[in-house]
This record gives structure tokens, C-alpha cells and sequence, in this order.
């Protein structure tokens, strides 16, 4: 009798399930139609391990605190009965960022570390990035997730941000291309992208309550551009909405911001996700635009059915964000179930990595020293032993190894200074056994999100230089800075060297250049640091930024000349923090100087009086003149100039022309190599505007492109594609993109300063190009 009953049962329990639609592509609106309110809302309210605290379990088929691949940093909830499954999403911008091991599996989860996005920005090669893309969605797919979490794409608005090395560069025309190009890549692999964190999220100080005050002209032209960039030309699948508040409303509560702009201007369709933050008024938040609140928590989505029933939150918007969270969910590798083998090709992952990493390399000195030929070599400064392939934060990957530069030059034929190279390694073991009684030390994320063990320089008694100047041939000297997620870095001991860095390299290049001999400096850094003051000490400065875990080959490779550099900077070198443009309406005040004193940093966040200036908020004084558009215009001397990089060989330029062909331009140049190697050039256009119309910056970068490796002698003729919408400033008074006729310079550049062609165009009309009126 009891097993007729339970038959019957599951006969009647099964017809009832198959009564209910199942999700496909096409029944998105009958499945809505059959949504609980209750579903609805737990569908608009991610979940995550350790962070859906509340103790409250989900309503149905969400077991609170399981993660389907540990370690992602959040998940979808799953509505069984309809067939919606939950999705995975994990960061980062460097490659994919899961937990490296998991409970009673002897097997190891390694992800590839990419280079850092402003080693990315660095290629100046929309091609390359999209490799890099296409290997880091190959990984996101076979490791079981939906979404990875990047390309991060806000502004270097000051070099004091933590995140920069998360970013692209201080220009929004070659920060959007990078992007673009970072959503084609992955996406091609037939997983999602998370373009964040819109908008003008550029500090880390108080970064949740901060108020980014700034121009709409500023907005449209420099912050946001590189968004509209990206979903114009790649449509991610998703956007994370930026924790601060811009012009005093939360970014992911702006209804301007994520509808008007982001979808009515733009023609965005995916899904917008809030950062990561504790629940804020949920129903604000999804009338915005914001459809995914993350990591999520119960009472967010008991907030959403109250919200409705009370009549705050209508039901078209829940409707709204529901469906285009399933519009989402029908694309993914889950709904499709595809069996993912958690084998990614890691191998062929890490040459695509160390390739793009060789293209990013920037060489800001040489003064004939390099290429290097094998030689015994004394290595000085941590990072020489120790090297840093990421930053501290959700942008860090555990990757399966780093490789250092002793190591790599050796394998390079290269002999290294062994009692110095002892001495660094006891130096290194002793500082990092010290990190076992650090405060932070008991922090469950550290791992996962690289914080390391603070290893400080160290500076040697003089003799130790002229010793080591006897007995090796060269020496070379890596500097190295670990930013990251929650804190800015600060002028002293981290933007300028700090003295014992000062004396250590100064020590060097004295006894070296005694015994006549060459020093050659890395700087293995995640951001910009002051230069001006010693870079005339070393015979050659080299800018490898944090370039994956192959970071040890990718400096060889580029100091023996196996590679010739074609970085150039995304991120103008300034001379002193002083001349950065809105230098003062920055937080340079809170935290201290040394770099890994991340609890008092972490502390001077809750000190605040609610009103206080670059911390509850933030005026962006310089408006549209952020990075080489300031210096350029004012005529400020900088140390390393936007778009600097030095070759192994020469390149001469062609005749230059402009064609117009309706609303495009057509920039056209051949370039040569001239010099005894091949190389690639990067050939950049600036546009000067006609005089007598708006306020603009003296030159704006309108494209840019990288030759193929040209050997001694060969040329190629380049061309770069504009249009006229690209020439237009921001009118706040029309709220139009307004791009002035008239007669317009195209500088055909190697930097922002150094000009190889030049020629005029004209454009016959004014155009006005309206956006929604913002105020
Ligand atoms: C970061 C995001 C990241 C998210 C998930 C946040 O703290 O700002 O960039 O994607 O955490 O890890």
C-alpha cells in the first residue's frame, strides 16, 4: 500500500513539474508570467559563500553557502521548478580567480595570471588583447563559470589609485579599445564579461560613500567613454555598477546613469550587477537599472516582495530586470549544460600571457646598454628574487608558479651574484617568517586575494656595492610596489622611492659606474612612481608593470633583445605628484606611506566626519583635463610622456593623409623600419580641433595602431579609421556631442609629444550628436 502511495505521488509530483514551462530561449516572457513574486526577487539577489551571513536559508533550491566552484566570487539563485539553473560569476581583470584548492581533492584549480590591464593598455595592440581574452574565457568556461568579472576600465584619474593597475589607461579612446577588444575576446569563447565599475570609481579611499563630483562634460567625454566604447562595439553581457556615488546619488541607484545613458543612449542590453556591497535600498537600486544585486543577501530579497506589495517598487520593473537577468541565463555554458572539464590548456594559456606581457613592455632608458649579452649579473631589490605578477585584491589569480628574473636569466645563459643572491634569499625568509604573527595574518581571504608577506628593501652597507661591482658585470636593480583593492597608495615611500630605495640605487650606480660597468633598473610596478629624480643614474630603465606569472622570462626575453620592445605608456610620468592635474582633490592624506601597512590604511577609512573633503567627497577640479590633455594643453613638463616607449631599432614615416569618405576618416601613413632589428612601431593620432569653437584640450588621441613585426628595411602602410561622432566634445547647454566644422590637425605621433607627420582636414559641417539631459 505505501508503494502504490508513493508511486501515485510521483506520478501526480512529476506531471505537476512538466506542467510548468521549463526556460528555453524562447519562452523567457510565459516563464515570467508563472514567476512567483518570491522567485522573482531571488532571482534579482545574487549568493555567495561567507557572505550570505544572515543565517536565513534562501527560499527554494539555493542551499545558502554552497558554491558551485569555490572560490568565484558569487552566484545566481536557481528556481528549479522552471528549469533556471543558477550561473556562476568570478573575478578578474588578470585572469580567472577561483580558490587554487579545494576540501579532501589532492588536485590543484591554478588559473593563468595574465599581465595586469595597464600592462594590457601598454601593447597598444587591440589584437593581442583579444588573444589574451579569448585563453581567459577558455579558462572561465572550462573551469565552470558563466561570467568573469572584468575588464575593469575606470580612468587613471590620479596615479595615486589603488586599482590602477586594474585599469587601462588615462585615455578614454585607448581604455575603451582595450576594452572592447577584452569583451570580443572573452566572449568568443561563449562565456559573459562584466564591464566595471561604471562610473568614476577612481579611488579606493571610503570607495563605497565617496561622492565623485564632476562635470557632466567630464562624464560623457572622459569617465564614461570608455563604457560606451565598449558596449558599442562588444555588448558585454554584463556591467558591474560602481560602489561610490557620482554627483551625489549612488552609481548603482542612478536611474540616469544605468537607464537613460547606459541603455537609452548607448543601446546597452545585458544585465547590470551592483558591486559587491551590503544591502542598500534594494528597490532604488532595481528601478535604476541595477537588475543583480551581488553577493546578495536574504533580506534583499524579503526588501524586493515587501517593496512590491507596499507599492514602492512596481512589478514592471521586477519584470524588467528578470527578464533580462533569463535573457542572460539562456546564453550560459550552464543553461546549456555544458560539461566543463576543469582541465583548461594551461600551457598554451601561458604563452599567450607571456607573449602579451613581452608586447607591453615599455623601455623608458637605454643609453646603449641594452640588448644585454649573458653575463654575470648582480641582482639587487626584492623583486629580483621575488617577483610580483598581480596586485592585492579580487584582481589578483592564483596562479600555478611566477617566475622570477634570477631564475630566468639563468636559464638565459645569464650567471648571477650567488653570495648576494643568499643574502637577499635569508633577507626575504626572515621578513616573510615574520608575517605568521602579522594582525591581518588570520584574514580567511588572504590567499585568494594576494596579499603576500610584506617584504621591505633593504639598503647594504657600501662596501657590499663595491664589492659586488668587482666581482659581476652589470648590475640591475628591481623595484617593485604592490598595490591594490581598498586603499590608494600614497606620495611618500610608495609614488616617490623611498629613501632606503633611493640610497640602494644610488649605492649602485656609483660603485658600478666606479668600476665602469652599467646598471640597468625594472621596475616591476603596478602604477606610476616618480622618475625625474634618479633616472639619470642607471644606463636603463625598463617597465615590465606586473606582467603574469611568466614575468621573469618576459624581462629576459626583452633585456637579451629576443624580444624588442614596442610598450608604450597608457598613463603619462609626471615630474612630481605636485603637477598632476586636481593633485589636491585627491586622498593623499589617509593611510601611510608604507605599502603594506594595510590595517592602518584599512582603518583610516572608518575615521571620517561624514562631510569630509576626498573622502565623503570628491571634486573632480580638472574637469575634461585628466592626464597628457592637462600637461599638453598647459604646458607642464613631465618626466615620461602618454604613449613614451623606446625600441631596439628606428622607423621613419611616409607622407601622411586624411581622407573623408561620408562621416568616416580614413588617416593614412607608411612606415619603415630603418635601424639593424625588426620591431614593431605604434603609431599614434592626435587630433588638434579648429580654434574659435569649444574649450578643448590642445591635442585628443582619435585611434591608434601597432605595425606587424617589420624586419630592417620593410614597410607597411597603416591606416586608422575615425569618424566624425569621434570628433565631437561634450556641449553641456545642448546636452549634444557637438563636433565643430572647420579645419582639424592630424598629428601622426610616437608620443603624446613627438610628432613624425602632420597634415590638416577639413570637416565641412557642424554636427550635434543629442544625449539625454542629465543635471
Ligand atoms: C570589487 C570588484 C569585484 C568584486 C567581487 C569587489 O570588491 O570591487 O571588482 O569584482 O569585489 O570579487
Amino acid at each position: 500500500m505505501k508503494r502504490l502511495t508513493t508511486l501515485l505521488f510521483s506520478a501526480a509530483f512529476s506531471f505537476a513539474v512538466s506542467a510548468q514551462p521549463q526556460l528555453t530561449e524562447k519562452n523567457i516572457s510565459k516563464v515570467i508570467s508563472v514567476m512567483t513574486l518570491e522567485e522573482k526577487a531571488e532571482l534579482l539577489v545574487g549568493s555567495i559563500e561567507g557572505m550570505n551571513y544572515t543565517g536565513v536559508p534562501m527560499p527554494t533550491g539555493n542551499e545558502e553557502g554552497y558554491q558551485r566552484v569555490p572560490g568565484a566570487g558569487g552566484q545566481t539563485n536557481t528556481v528549479p521548478r522552471l528549469g533556471i539553473p543558477p550561473t556562476v560569476v568570478a573575478d578578474g581583470p588578470a585572469g580567472l580567480r577561483i580558490s587554487p584548492h579545494r576540501d579532501g581533492e589532492d588536485r590543484s584549480y591554478y588559473c593563468t595570471g595574465f599581465p595586469v590591464e595597464i600592462l594590457l593598455a601598454s601593447t597598444w595592440d587591440t589584437g593581442i588583447v583579444q588573444e589574451v581574452g579569448k585563453a581567459m574565457g577558455k579558462e572561465t568556461l572550462e573551469y565552470g563559470v558563466d561570467v568573469i568579472l572584468g575588464p575593469a576600465t575606470n580612468i587613471m584619474r590620479n596615479p595615486l589609485c589603488g586599482r590602477n593597475f586594474e585599469y587601462y589607461s588615462e585615455d578614454p579612446v585607448l581604455a575603451g579599445k582595450m576594452t572592447a577588444a577584452m569583451v570580443n575576446g572573452v566572449q568568443s569563447q561563449g562565456v559573459g564579461t562584466s564591464v566595471k565599475h561604471f562610473a568614476a570609481n577612481n579611488q579606493e579611499t571610503n570607495r563605497e560613500m565617496n561622492d565623485s563630483r564632476v562635470s557632466q562634460r567630464a562624464l560623457r567625454e572622459i569617465y564614461l567613454k570608455p563604457f560606451e566604447i565598449a558596449v558599442r562595439q562588444a555588448q558585454p553581457w554584463t556591467i558591474m555598477s560602481a560602489y561610490n556615488k557620482v554627483n551625489g546619488e549612488h552609481a548603482q541607484s542612478d536611474y540616469d546613469l544605468l537607464t537613460r545613458i547606459l541603455r537609452d543612449d548607448w543601446g546597452f542590453k545585458g544585465v547590470v550587477m551592483t558591486d559587491w556591497t551590503a544591502p542598500r535600498e534594494s528597490e532604488k537600486q532595481i528601478h535604476a537599472g541595477s537588475d543583480l544585486l551581488m553577493p546578495g543577501r536574504r533580506e534583499q530579497i524579503d526588501r524586493i516582495v515587501e517593496a512590491v506589495s507596499e507599492g514602492s517598487l512596481s512589478m514592471k520593473d521586477v519584470d524588467t530586470s528578470v527578464e533580462r537577468i533569463l535573457q542572460y541565463i539562456v546564453k550560459t555554458p550552464r543553461f546549456r549544460d555544458y560539461k566543463y572539464s576543469d582541465q583548461p590548456d594551461l600551457n598554451s594559456h601561458a604563452a599567450v600571457s607571456r607573449k602579451a606581457a613581452e608586447e607591453g613592455v615599455v623601455l623608458l632608458k637605454n643609453n646603449g646598454v641594452l640588448p644585454l649579452r649573458p653575463c654575470d649579473a648582480a641582482l639587487f631589490g626584492i623583486q629580483s628574487y621575488d617577483f610580483l605578477h598581480d596586485g592585492i585584491g579580487s584582481g589578483h589569480v592564483n596562479t600555478p608558479y611566477v617566475v622570477n628574473m634570477l631564475d630566468a636569466l639563468k636559464s638565459q645563459g645569464f650567471s648571477c651574484n650567488e653570495p648576494l643572491a643568499e643574502a637577499y634569499r635569508l633577507h626575504i625568509q626572515a621578513e616573510k617568517a615574520k608575517w605568521g604573527f602579522h594582525p591581518m595574518s588570520s584574514w580567511p581571504l588572504m590567499e585568494n586575494i594576494g596579499v603576500g608577506a610584506p617584504v621591505h628593501e633593504v639598503e647594504f652597507p657600501d662596501y657590499v656595492y663595491s664589492t659586488t661591482a668587482q666581482q659581476s658585470d652589470l648590475a640591475i636593480v628591481t623595484l617593485g610596489r604592490k598595490p591594490g583593492e581598498g586603499f590608494d597608495r600614497s606620495v611618500e615611500d610608495d609614488f616617490n622611492l623611498s629613501d632606503i630605495e633611493l640610497h640602494l640605487l644610488k649605492g649602485v650606480c656609483d660603485a658600478f659606474h666606479a668600476a665602469g660597468k652599467k646598471v640597468v633598473v625594472i621596475l616591476n610596478v603596478g602604477g606610476v612612481v616618480e622618475t625625474s629624480s634618479w633616472k639619470e643614474w642607471p644606463d636603463a630603465i625598463m617597465l615590465p608593470w606586473m606582467p603574469g606569472q611568466e614575468g621573469g622570462n618576459v624581462v629576459a626575453d626583452v633585456l637579451t633583445g629576443k624580444v624588442n620592445p614596442s610598450g608604450r605608456l597608457p598613463v603619462t610620468f609626471p615630474i612630481r605628484y605636485e603637477d598632476v592635474p586636481g593633485a589636491d582633490d585627491y586622498p593623499t592624506s589617509f593611510g601611510k606611506g608604507d605599502r603594506f601597512d594595510i590595517v592602518s590604511k584599512l582603518t583610516d577609512l572608518y575615521r571620517s566626519d561624514g562631510n569630509t573633503r576626498n573622502f565623503d567627497y570628491t571634486e573632480y577640479s580638472e574637469g575634461i583635463y585628466v592626464g597628457y590633455r592637462h600637461y599638453m594643453t598647459r604646458g607642464v613638463e613631465v618626466s615620461y610622456p602618454f604613449g613614451f616607449g623606446l625600441s631596439y631599432t628606428s622607423f621613419s614615416y611616409g607622407e601622411p593623409s586624411v581622407k573623408r569618405k561620408g562621416d568616416n576618416y580614413i588617416a593614412a601613413i607608411k612606415v619603415t623600419n630603418t635601424g639593424e632589428v625588426s620591431g614593431r612601431e605604434v603609431i599614434q593620432l592626435y587630433v588638434s580641433a579648429p580654434a574659435g569653437g569649444m574649450d578643448k584640450p590642445e591635442r585628443e588621441l582619435k585611434a591608434f595602431a601597432k605595425t606587424r613585426e617589420l624586419a630592417p628595411g620593410e614597410s607597411q602602410y597603416i591606416q586608422m579609421t575615425f569618424n566624425s561622432y569621434d570628433l565631437a566634445s561634450f556641449d553641456e547647454g545642448t546636452s549634444a556631442f557637438i563636433t565643430d566644422k572647420g579645419t582639424y590637425t592630424a598629428r601622426f605621433c610616437t608620443d603624446v609629444r613627438t610628432e613624425r607627420a602632420m597634415v590638416g582636414f577639413v570637416v565641412p559641417t557642424a554636427k550635434s550628436y543629442p544625449v539625454s539631459r542629465i543635471n
